[in-house]
């Protein structure tokens, strides 16, 4: 397994089977309270150019808890790019405030760009519709939490899986696990047909369909439901034709099985009736509050606080 130290955090593709490992295990020790006090001297810059309100703020809680320092930007018109900076000459300039940089961005690639212009370690904390690996972690890790495992399951995935990154990294990580998938979305929000492409080389089996109820017979462990990413379309009318075509409620999981699980990596809109919320089949909440080890696991590793 390659170290932490140093590296920055882009995309699922570039992680190994350990490496996804090692951060559950890690994050597992945080939760437990055995690793305490291993950012302090370090301090991490966080620059969000979108939205957002648990990633942001998971990340700086995770800085605090872990004894480091935290400052950023939460909104890009209170940055000198406003004033027509490049991102570039931002990123170069903040790097040297920092130990580390959190960056979301509404571009895809942002966070690999900077990555290559720094020497210090990038986390991408989203990047447009392509990836958003912290989220992974903190999914896996509460999968595993859950289960125990996390191979070996059957896991639908819902809403927008064209626009979503969250679901875009963590598919290709349940794969590398070994999980079947299924994927439940309108034809026109299906996943990419690139993510398609890399299950059927890694010989993963997966179902693709538009109705929920259809997935009656899937057995799921678990329901992975996400937001339709509005942001993210060209045309607002094509939106309007897709809004609100999910709504779980606790009349759709009883057909799905009472043991279902059911994930979200939040904000939710109305893909989730809040009746659902208290169910034992609800563990959405838990997943978020599980955002704060996990970060503060894995910036540990980067800076190598944590071994
Ligand atoms: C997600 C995101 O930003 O991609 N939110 C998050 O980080 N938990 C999901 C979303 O915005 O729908």
């Amino acid at each position: 397994m390659a170290s932490f130290r140093d590296r920055s955090i882009v995309s699922i593709r570039d992680m190994s089977l350990d490496d996804l490992k090692k951060i559950v295990q890690t994050t597992e020790k945080v939760k437990k309270g055995e690793l305490e006090g291993f950012l302090k001297g370090r301090t991490v810059a966080t620059l969000f150019f979108e939205p957002s309100t648990r990633t942001r703020l998971s990340f700086e809680s995770a800085v605090f808890k872990s004894g480091g320092s935290v400052f950023g930007i939460a909104n890009p018109s209170a940055s000198s790019q406003s004033k027509g900076e490049s991102f570039a000459d931002s990123i170069r300039t903040v790097s040297g405030y920092c130990d580390v940089m959190v960056i979301r961005h509404p571009v895809e690639g942002a966070a690999r760009m900077a990555s290559e212009l720094i020497d210090i370690p990038v986390i991408n904390a989203g990047d447009g519709a392509n990836q958003h690996p912290t989220q992974t972690f903190l999914d896996l890790f509460t999968i595993n939490e859950q289960f125990g495992r996390m191979n070996d399951l059957r896991i639908g995935m819902m809403g927008d899986l064209k626009y979503g990154r969250t679901v875009h990294s963590l598919t290709h990580a349940l794969a590398m696990f070994g999980n079947e998938l299924t994927f439940i979305s309108p034809p026109t929000l299906r996943m990419p047909g690139q993510i398609l492409q890399e299950l059927d080389g890694l010989h993963i089996p997966y179902t693709t369909m538009e109705n929920l109820e259809d997935a009656r017979n899937s057995a799921l462990d678990i329901l992975y439901v996400t937001r339709i990413q509005k942001e993210r379309f060209g045309d607002p009318q094509e939106y309007e034709k897709v809004a609100g075509t999910y709504r779980l409620t606790r009349e759709t999981i009883g057909l799905l099985g009472e043991e279902l699980r059911i994930m979200h990596p939040l904000p939710r809109v109305d893909e989730i009736a809040e009746e659902v919320d208290t169910t034992s089949n609800a563990i959405y909440f838990i997943q978020a509050h599980n955002g704060i080890p996990t970060r503060q696991a894995l910036l540990g590793l980067v800076t190598g606080g944590l071994e």
